[in-house]
């Protein structure tokens, strides 16, 4: 018996194999590199930092290549001419997600509706509550949160730095999301919850770390067994509990009377063809996609300044020149294009989301004489060497420099053809991150205001040596490439800043 089983197994990988080979030889997909029969590159595939991986192989293999596991394709788009071209231009048939079985996206059919992982439409929900211009009515919170973290970093020095940019980032959306007060600094944190989810989620997105979603032959077997779904619908069921607790507690509008998300979806329920189900699980996406990407833009932000010292002194004298003795505010905004300049140049320098998410071709398309088939997974390779760090646009990638994006006044130049507004870090097309103007706000306020008090210094160890964090010392977080936890030292700039940044925020 024993022996029958293992021998139609064997037949089974075998026929597997050479269906995988026929369809490599035929497929009319771009090359890549070669890999093994069944397991294609699987076994080159690491664990973590995947982005690294598919940059070495754009240096090799082009703008667009293919790699393959368990005989499933995937497109990576390695320049930002083909990145637009394939994501913007041909956005009609290359905005669907790639199903997420072992999250429970398909096997609880149409519950799992968080958003950045699921197939759930063309973005345009979210432009009704989060455009560049409601977003504007945040920006009395996000002023007040930049002065809070900064009173923050002066009042609680121990603790750690990198602590205190997640409350802030936790804050702003949290708020923005469901009211209620600024999350205090020493704790508690009402959105601990979410964030483990949130992490459970991500890790189980990449395409490495699901053996199912890398082999959908699987879902019916995942469907109808429920030790099988167990991981998946205990995440679905304890995300529901809490998503629904916080939509239920959310109160209307926060401190400066804008109107919270879920109260804004909650009183057009009707006319954006909503349930309060689909609006629950909307502003779930918008916390769980927000929250460790605006953490993560802090940190890099601060590796910036410290490893960059002289762009620190030019942020500080621009700062200096329009604000004196008084914190900045949005409305200094326009004449201080150097901080707008040093978002554009995190954004590059360091994606946060290194590969975007992933998008799925939902038809067959032809793309450069290449057949692209429907179900084809495509990653936007932000990170490579066509896309941020393409010389030609941007001279000298690896450098971290601000002043590309000005002219000889210090004005912001125009952007190049397809960059999206060099804000390529946001992604391609109709699943663009709806929360791009809501997080540049937030970016553009917490540098202005950590760059107007504080001179940023590394720590000393006690024979007086400094501890360095080096601008490559990355850690990857599932879709999310951060720096690695670092000490910082701040020096307060301004006499009585504690006084000024009360004043700021009237308390
Ligand atoms: C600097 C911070 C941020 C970065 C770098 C970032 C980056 C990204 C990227 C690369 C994508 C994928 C876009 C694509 O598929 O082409 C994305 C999607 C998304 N982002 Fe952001 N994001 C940030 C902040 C935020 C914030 C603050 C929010 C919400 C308040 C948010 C909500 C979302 C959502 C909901 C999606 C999924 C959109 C969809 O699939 O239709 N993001 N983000």
């Amino acid at each position: 018996m024993l022996l029958l089983a293992a021998s139609l197994l064997a037949l089974v990988v075998v026929l597997a194999a050479v269906r995988d080979g026929i369809r490599k030889r035929t497929s009319r997909l771009p090359p890549g590199p070669p890999g093994l029969p069944l397991l294609g590159n699987i076994l080159q595939i690491p664990s973590q930092f995947l982005a690294y991986k598919l940059h070495d192989w754009s240096k090799q293999y082009g703008p667009i290549y293919t790699f393959w596991m368990m005989g499933q394709p995937f497109v990576v788009l390695n320049s930002i001419k083909v990145a637009a071209d394939v994501l913007d231009r041909k956005s009609d048939v290359t905005s669907d997600k790639p199903p997420m079985i072992k999250m429970a996206c398909e096997t609880e059919v149409d519950s799992c509706q968080v958003r950045p992982f699921a197939d759930v439409g063309d973005g345009r929900l979210y432009a009704y509550g989060f455009n560049i211009r409601s977003t504007m009515r945040f920006t009395p919170m996000q002023e007040n949160e930049a002065a809070h973290l900064a009173l923050g970093l002066l009042r609680h020095p121990d603790k750690p730095f990198n602590e205190h940019m997640h409350r802030f980032a936790a804050s702003i959306i949290f708020r923005s999301t469901y009211g209620g007060d600024t999350i205090a600094h020493m704790g508690p944190d009402p959105s601990k919850k979410i964030e483990d989810l949130t992490l459970r989620l991500m890790a189980a997105s990449l395409p490495q770390n699901s053996v199912v979603d890398t082999l959908p032959f699987l879902k019916p077997l995942i469907e109808n067994v429920k030790w099988l779904r167990k991981q998946a619908d205990d995440w679905y069921n304890e995300v529901c509990e809490e998503g629904n607790r916080l939509y239920d507690a959310a109160i209307p509008a926060d401190h400066w009377d804008a109107t919270t998300t879920v109260h804004d979806l909650n009183i057009n329920l009707e006319k954006y063809g909503m349930t309060k189900h689909d609006a629950m699980w909307m502003t779930l996406a918008l916390f769980m996609a927000g929250q460790e990407t605006s953490h993560t833009v802090l940190r890099i932000f601060a590796l910036a300044m410290l490893n960059n010292p002289a762009v620190m002194r030019a942020a500080q004298e621009q700062l200096d020149a329009v604000c004196g003795r008084r914190p900045p505010t949005f409305a200094d905004r326009e004449r201080l294009p150097y901080i707008d300049a040093i978002i554009k140049e995190m954004l590059r320098w360091r994606p946060p989301v290194p590969l975007s998410l992933l998008r799925m071709a939902s038809e067959d398309f032809e793309y450069q004489g290449y057949t692209i088939p429907k179900g084809t997974t495509l990653i936007d390779n932000i990170w490579c060497v066509g896309q941020t760090r393409d010389a030609s646009v941007y001279h000298n990638p690896d450098a971290f420099d601000p002043s590309r994006f000005l002219d000889a006044s210090g004005n912001l130049l125009p952007s190049p053809p397809d960059t999206r507004s060099d804000l390529l870090g946001f992604g391609h097309g109709r699943r663009v991150c709806p929360g791009k103007d809501f997080a540049v706000n937030g970016m553009f306020i917490s540098f202005a205001y950590l760059l107007w008090a504080f001179q940023f210094e590394w720590p000393v160890d006690e024979s007086g040596k400094q501890v360095i964090c080096g601008v490559d010392e990355m850690e990857s977080h599932a879709l999310v490439a951060t720096p690695r936890p670092f000490g910082v030292v701040l020096k307060s700039r301004h006499e009585s800043l504690e006084e000024h940044l009360r004043a700021a925020m009237k308390e």
